[in-house]
């Protein structure tokens, strides 16, 4: 079977490319582990996106939920998209600015909005905050008055469907924290306070029903009901300029995950949306998307250094399991231990052998910190080879750790002229740069 390959990524003298530069080559610059991140890939990505939205319905906009990978010189490339941009804490909202993107192209998310986020989103003036609870709408006022301005509002409602997804990464259902249940009255308790509070203007309705979808099933459920709740509640609030599907398409963490197009995806999510109002011959709202994984992971690559390769038995009949370790793991990819995520993996210094010998990739954290339990590979993958794994371009980065006090990894963009450092390496001096010792303090 020939090796699956994504975006740029090709074979050339039996080495794997990526973006036409050796892979071992990238290792050897910018050392190991690293992450790889394909330009070209994130804006075809984006267009294919943003295409299929308008496609399906022409008042459409795409926003990009920033918490997938925020590093500013992809969130920049993603503005030069002309996307919109989804924030959900301080931080974002900080790098969203610094990454160009005008207020006025950014929401607000959080089910827990500290003050000073409120603060500074209403002083900046974004485009939308997004209510989840009803403390939101009287501290969002607040700010309002302060400032001397009115803010934009979505409502987050949660509409009561239940994906096929991961349950650390299901947020649809009724039994959720996030957002206003439809079923229970609660997101019409907090429409009639909102129809009554002049420093909000109530813009829509947003709803994510959950993350790492393969099929367009969930969201397009959640599209038709949030409509229908929206047209009951015209008496209240009057008619929503706006419906915000969220996020959540899916990508091919293994060839056979297949993910839902786009177009299948928008072209269902707007008819179920949209049906509701033409029935009802009233005025038809703008339909936002809020995409992070798909826009970014696929684009993603690690390259790993083999380790130590291990030979261990395992049952009574002579059956045994090759461990190879490479260096890195939990602290820059924890998704295989927290969501039980699995990975594709090419030797990138053997590309042209046949990949048909079973390995169990093991991190290097004091743990059993298993990042693929078995990935085909060469029967001759040695040490110091390269391992490039593949679709880690959506929260690796975000959410990688210092755990066991290793520096995190260098960030390195491809596919736009020279290799573009956007990360550098953490040094280990820089993992001791907010520390202070009681030694220190009395001298
Ligand atoms: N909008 C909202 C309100 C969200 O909560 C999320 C993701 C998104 C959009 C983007 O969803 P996406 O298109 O990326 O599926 N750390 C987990 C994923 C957590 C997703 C949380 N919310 C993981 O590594 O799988």
């Amino acid at each position: 079977m020939s090796l699956r390959l994504l975006g740029s990524q090709s074979i050339t003298d039996g080495k794997l490319h990526i973006a036409g530069i050796p892979a071992n080559e990238l290792a050897k610059r910018y050392g190991t582990p690293l992450y790889l991140f394909d330009s070209k890939d994130l804006r075809a990505t984006i267009r294919e996106f943003a295409a299929a939205a308008t496609a399906a319905y022409e008042n459409s906009t795409v926003a990009y939920a920033s918490k997938a990978n925020s590093a500013l010189a992809i969130l920049q490339i993603i503005r030069e998209e002309g996307l919109d941009i989804d924030v959900a804490s301080e931080g974002e909202l900080e790098a969203a600015i610094r990454a160009g993107f005008p207020a006025t192209s950014i929401h607000l998310h959080g089910s827990y909005k500290s003050d000073r986020e409120i603060h500074r989103a209403v002083q900046l003036g974004i485009q939308a905050v997004v209510i989840d609870n009803l403390s939101d709408i009287t501290r969002v006022a607040a700010e309002c008055e302060i400032a001397g301005r009115r803010q934009g509002v979505l409502l987050r409602i949660a509409p009561g469907v239940d994906p096929d997804t991961h349950k650390a990464i299901s947020t649809g259902q009724e039994d959720t924290k996030f957002g206003l249940n439809i079923a229970d009255g609660s997101a019409t308790h907090a429409l009639e306070i909102l129809s009554r509070v002049k420093e909000l203007d109530f813009l829509g309705y947003h709803f994510h029903v959950g993350s790492q979808l393969l099929d367009a099933d969930a969201v397009e459920a959640g599209a038709a009901r949030t409509a229908e709740f929206a047209i009951e509640m015209i008496g209240t609030i009057g008619e929503p300029k706006e419906i915000n599907c969220g996020g959540g398409l899916g990508v091919r963490y293994l060839p056979d995950q297949v993910p839902v197009s786009p177009e299948e995806l928008c072209g269902r999510v707007a008819e179920a949306c949209l049906a509701p109002f033409r029935q009802a011959g009233l005025p038809l709202p703008r339909i936002a998307y809020e995409p992070g994984r798909h826009l970014v992971a696929e684009a993603g690559t690690t390259l790993y250094t083999v380790g130590p390769i291990k030979t261990v038995p395992i049952g009574a009949h002579g059956q045994y399991r090759r461990y190879l370790s490479v260096d890195g793991g939990l602290a820059d990819n924890p998704r295989p231990q927290l969501y039980g995520a699995n990975y594709y993996a090419i030797n990138a210094d053997r590309a042209e052998q046949p990949h048909d010998h079973p390995f169990r990739i093991a991190g290097r954290h004091c743990e059993t910190d298993t990042l693929i339990p078995e990935a085909d590979l060469p029967a001759f993958t040695k040490e110091g080879d390269i391992l490039a794994v593949q679709c880690t371009g959506a929260y690796n980065l975000v959410m990688a750790s210092n755990y066991n006090r290793y520096p995190r990894p260098a960030l390195v963009i491809v596919g736009d002229g020279e290799p573009f450092v956007a990360v550098e390496r953490e040094s280990v001096e820089n993992l001791f740069t907010n520390e202070r010792t009681r030694m220190e303090s009395k001298v």
